[in-house]
């Protein structure tokens, strides 16, 4: 049983991708809602509630939680891996991974634990954009993951503050539209209009508006869709460790719980998984 957790609906976008690639898996997804959204909480709220998510989801049964969220990603995965698990009762039973590894990895074609320049890599002179919330551009994780691997690489940020919330509170097109107008225009007035080669759309809830982005960036800008990427890295990353991919025997199974309203929640889900069962109310340890 694996855990997949966000702060709200945008997770939804990658456990989309989970459930595709293991249809035999059985998924247990928690939205904090109630706490969302997480992007402008400032670093070590951030970093207890993620916690607290996590234990949830472990207390549930799931040895292997998916951060399916950049900022929980950015501001707790050290952290939690390194100073929390650890000393935990899961300690080397459990694990927590984030999605910006395998995003990296996507984005520089290096794999996670090189983090040394290779050759050809170490030429390349890309521009990468990276759009996120502000804790996630704050945390300053993109910029320092890629450019270990591709120093020449540029990598220009920009924080979308509103974008998240808008898309989860289900505002209409015109008014994402018009939110992602902004970001891409600020974006261009950092590089002096020099367009990306490639963008990460490095929040989950952004690929629900991959088309705006697509509209306002340059036709040749490469977008780097997380949740192909992270299933990809699961993938490896189970056929290394199986003892977190769980019994295949058993009839898959998918729970959707929500710290916030459930009905409420279930309603929304909609948009970001056409076919998502009921959210059930879940309470955060
Ligand atoms: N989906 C979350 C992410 O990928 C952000 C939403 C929030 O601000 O809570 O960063």
């Amino acid at each position: 049983m694996i855990g997949v957790f966000d702060s709200g609906h945008g997770g939804l976008t990658v456990l989309g991708a989970l459930l595709q690639r293991f249809s035999g898996q059985t998924f247990v997804y928690l939205g904090d809602h109630g706490n969302a959204p997480y992007g402008n909480r400032p670093a070590d709220e951030v970093i207890d509630l993620t916690r607290r998510s996590c234990e949830t989801l472990f207390g549930l049964g799931c040895r292997l939680v998916v951060l399916a969220c950049n900022t929980a990603t950015c501001v707790a995965a050290r952290p939690l891996q390194r100073e929390w698990l650890p000393v935990s009762p899961y300690a080397g039973t459990h694990n927590v991974l984030g999605i910006a590894a395998p995003t990296v990895e996507a984005a520089t074609q290096t794999p996670w634990g090189v983090t040394t320049p290779q050759y050809p890599q170490k030429y390349n002179s890309d521009v990468i954009a990276v759009f996120g919330t502000t804790r996630t551009i704050t945390s300053g994780v993109y910029p320092e993951e890629i450019r270990k691997r591709c120093p020449r690489i540029t990598v220009v940020q920009q924080a979308c503050p509103d974008l998240a919330g808008a898309i989860e509170a289900g505002r209409p097109e015109a008014e994402l539209d018009r939110i992602v107008a902004k970001a891409v225009a600020a974006l261009d007035a950092q590089t002096g209009g020099e367009p990306p080669h490639r963008a990460i759309l490095g929040c989950t809830h952004y690929p629900l508006v991959e088309h705006l982005f697509r509209r306002h960036l340059p036709r040749f800008t490469r977008l780097l869709s997380q949740p192909d990427v992270v299933a990809d890295s699961l993938e490896d990353y189970l056929a290394r460790h199986p003892r977190y991919a769980g019994s295949t025997n058993s009839a898959p199974h998918l729970r959707l719980l929500t710290t916030g309203d459930s009905e409420e929640v279930s309603r929304i889900a909609h948009i970001f998984m056409p076919d998502a069962p009921a959210f059930e109310r879940g309470v955060v340890v």
